[in-house]
């Protein structure tokens, strides 16, 4: 069947064959119906590289999705009062926020979050790397789920590293995490991923309260001290925006690299021939790897905008409040913009991939993301030999519209023989 035959009114994204491969789905919609109404989601589905791009600039879209959401739930009866203060905390993410609040918000991390304070990590990137594939093999049964055991604490523990978490504390950190997520990602009716959501919520920014004390109080070599100091002319970061970028930059960097990272190595255990050029010590090879990585199956399946008022938007009536996904993973498979856009082929010269959006909400963790798969995936493949996927377990893939990544990603290696294993 060509891609084009799907029908994409009833093509569903969250289907378990599109949730294995999202991009039959994508080339249908961006084939027949670029700008499509979801009757299903309720939504528009925008689908190729050149509305993408011109949907993430345009200012009739905000990004403002949280205050509707928020208001929903918090007017059911009953509301649990943990929930008001989780979503408190969300106002103050720059990610839901437009001009002039998020240039003010973005201006002062930007002072905090820099190419230096990222490039510095390399060596703890590689130290925590490496620990967590010594445990692997360690373990000597030849079984690894490179999710659970690697890329999800890898990240974590580099985030927290960042912002000067004490060692003995990260592994709350990623349970935090992975909290939150049910509440920035669930739907309306996940009553019970919300309440867990804000008792993560609650207990990470309790966590963080202390730590920017105890910052205030003594200054340290560490994000948190950046972001306290933080100045553009008179202003500064509120003690609640403080902790309000903390939870954001744990929230924003810790699943979506996890996902850069196990989708990376997946891509390469299914290309074995484009492994070869993990050798190269140029770097350049090694960020020719990323972005493609970024490109071919990035983890940022879509970002979300909500329509401010009645229009027409490239021929279609959309109505204020209607919610827009705009899918960069199928922008990043475009023909128009990509030659031969479903080859996975890390020599491939860098284009302008969408994979960490555009415009004004342009990753900010981009160097970072970029650092830490550089050296987790080579690390794996490397210290792992024979790295193949398990024939006996599946792949589970996140059933979301929001990222493309795995829950489970259940490999198999070579044991070295041995005495001295
Ligand atoms: C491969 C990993 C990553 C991917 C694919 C990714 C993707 C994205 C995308 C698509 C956006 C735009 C959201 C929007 O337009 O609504 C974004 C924004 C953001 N990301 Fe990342 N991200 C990654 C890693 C990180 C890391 C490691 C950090 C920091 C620790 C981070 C921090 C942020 C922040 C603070 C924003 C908000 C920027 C703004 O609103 O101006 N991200 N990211």
């Amino acid at each position: 069947m060509s891609t084009s035959d799907l029908d994409v009114d009833s093509a569903d994204l969250l289907g378990p064959a599109a949730l294995a491969d999202p991009y039959p789905v994508f080339a249908s919609l961006r084939e027949q119906d670029p700008v499509h109404w979801d009757a299903k989601y309720r939504s528009w589905f925008i689908t190729s590289f050149e509305d993408v791009t011109e949907a993430l600039r345009e200012p009739r879209f905000t990004s403002n999705r949280i205050t509707p959401y928020r208001e929903k739930i918090l007017s059911r009866p009953g509301t649990d009062p943990l929930l008001r203060e989780a979503f408190g905390v969300l106002d103050d993410w720059m990610v839901f926020k437009d001009p002039p609040d998020h240039t003010r918000l973005r201006r002062l991390l930007s002072r905090a979050f820099t190419p230096r304070s990222v490039s510095r990590m390399r060596p703890a990137i590689e130290a925590i790397a490496e620990e967590l594939l010594d445990r692997v093999i360690a373990r000597g049964d030849n079984h690894v789920d490179l999710i659970a055991d690697y890329a999800y604490p890898l990240t974590a523990s580099v985030i927290a590293e960042m912002l000067g978490v004490p060692k003995q504390d990260r592994d709350r950190f990623k349970d935090w995490s992975d909290q939150i997520s049910g509440l920035v990602f669930g739907s309306l009716g996940d009553e019970d991923r919300h309440r867990r959501g804000a008792e993560g919520m609650t207990e990470l920014t309790g966590y963080l309260d202390d730590l920017v004390a105890a910052h205030q109080r003594s200054e340290a070599d560490d994000l948190i001290s950046m972001l306290i100091a933080a100045r553009d002319d008179d202003d500064s970061l509120s003690h609640d925006e403080v902790i309000a970028t903390g939870v954001l930059l744990l929230f924003a960097g810790h699943e979506t690299t996890t996902n850069l990272i196990g989708n990376g190595i997946l891509a390469l255990l299914e290309h074995p021939g484009q492994q070869t050029d993990l050798d190269a010590t140029d770097p350049a090879r090694v960020n020719g790897l990323v972005e493609e990585l970024l490109r071919y199956d990035g983890p940022a399946k879509s970002v979300v905008r909500l329509v401010t008022e009645d229009m027409i938007w490239r021929g279609k009536q959309m109505k204020a409040g209607e919610r827009v996904f705009l899918f960069l993973s199928s922008a990043n498979r475009d023909p128009d913009a990509f030659e031969n856009p479903d080859t996975f082929d890390v020599g491939r010269r860098p284009g302008r991939q969408l994979g960490f959006s555009a415009g004004l909400h342009y990753c900010l963790g981009a160097p970072l993301a970029r650092l830490e798969t550089s050296i987790a995936v080579p690390a794996a493949l490397g210290r792992l030999p024979g790295l193949t996927l398990d024939p006996h377990s599946a792949i589970s893939w996140a059933p979301t519209l929001l990222t493309r990544g795995m829950s489970r990603f259940p490999a198999t290696y070579e044991l070295p023989s041995g005495p001295d294993r």
